[in-house]
């Protein structure tokens, strides 16, 4: 069995040390031009050569759960991608979430500024029930964080495209539903994957519809939001602020409003990392359930888009 790795922005070397020692079996070299067909591929943001080259994979694996970076290249209708299932991702996620809202609901920011003024000064207690969390995205990373901010108590509604029942989470799906969705949120965490129904979903339309002082924590992918739109909704008081960690151009590009505003908190596409040993054992395990022509979760469907 030939399995290549075509990942930008990781080091290939310890990706194959760890793959090679779960598949001995296998020969795993890296992608070059000209490369002899393979079965497998383990691919991050590859070049169209890269599929042009190789369109009799039995599978490609994509190292992340976010398959735009493919989608978004021309792939032969059989082509099967395969996303990152969880593999430590979401717990990660969850953390971020919960960091992020529970920072902007306890005002630590503000406590943070009074005391590197010296000021011993309290806030009132504000009231769980009167932010509720809506999460956009109720797939294996959305219900986990789902799973984790209704343990803080917060009031969790959710919004998928299919209907869906999450316990604890009041579930709301498709766009006829978006509106409501929107009204019975305060805090918005946006957890879909970017499609060409979702490409623009933060804008100045669906933000206006969140319950007044509303927040953003956008991590799923920069081109959810309409960038152009956050800071004025910040500036009118519609919005009270938003935690960011993608954007529409990765790095943030250094004269970019974003990095300054006192209301916006920025973090460098990090909410989730892929962990090596998690990833490679979980597409070690589906390489030898597909041989053994089992059926393997984690499938995009290319008609969705995810
Ligand atoms: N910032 C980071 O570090 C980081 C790390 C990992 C992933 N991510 C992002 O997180 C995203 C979600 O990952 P996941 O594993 O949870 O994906 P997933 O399991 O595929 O779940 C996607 C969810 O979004 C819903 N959805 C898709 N299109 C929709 C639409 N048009 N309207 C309403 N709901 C829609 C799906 O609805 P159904 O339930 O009906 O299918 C599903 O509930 C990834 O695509 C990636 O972009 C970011």
């Amino acid at each position: 069995m030939r399995i290549l790795f075509c990942c930008t922005d990781f080091k290939a070397e310890p990706w194959l040390a760890a793959l090679r020692a779960a598949l001995p079996q296998a020969e795993i070299a890296v992608w070059a031009p000209g490369a002899p067909a393979a079965d497998y591929a383990v691919v991050w943001a590859p070049p169209q050569q890269f599929l042009n080259e190789q369109p009799h994979l039995k599978a490609l694996f994509n190292l992340g759960a976010g398959v735009d970076a493919l989608t978004q290249l021309k792939l032969l209708p059989q082509m099967k991608l395969v996303r990152l299932d969880d593999a430590g991702m979401s717990v990660q996620m969850a953390e971020y979430v919960c960091h992020a809202l529970i920072r902007h609901f306890r005002e630590f920011d503000q406590y943070a500024a009074d005391v590197a003024q010296g000021k011993w000064s309290f806030r009132r207690p504000r009231l769980r029930t009167d932010f509720p969390v809506g999460i956009m995205g109720l797939g294996v990373l959305g219900q986990r964080v789902a799973r984790a901010v209704a343990q803080f108590e917060f009031p969790v509604v959710g919004w998928s495209r299919s209907a869906r029942q999450v316990e604890g989470v009041r579930c709301f799906s498709g766009a006829a539903q978006l509106p409501e969705f929107l009204e019975a949120s305060r805090v918005l965490v946006c957890l879909l994957p970017l499609t060409d129904e979702t490409r623009g979903i933060l804008c100045r339309e669906t933000l206006s519809q969140l319950q007044p002082g509303g927040y953003v924590i956008n991590v799923a992918r920069g081109a959810h939001l309409v960038e152009d739109d956050l800071v004025p909704l910040i500036e009118s008081g519609q919005l009270a602020g938003a935690a960011l960690d993608v954007f529409r151009q990765e790095p943030l590009p250094p004269e970019h409003p974003f990095w300054r505003h006192p209301k916006i908190s920025v973090t460098p596409h990090t909410a989730a990392r892929t962990l090596r040993d998690e990833s490679v054992a979980q597409i070690a395990g589906k390489i030898l359930a597909l041989e053994r022509g089992e059926f393997i979760a984690g499938v995009v469907d290319h008609q969705k888009g995810y």
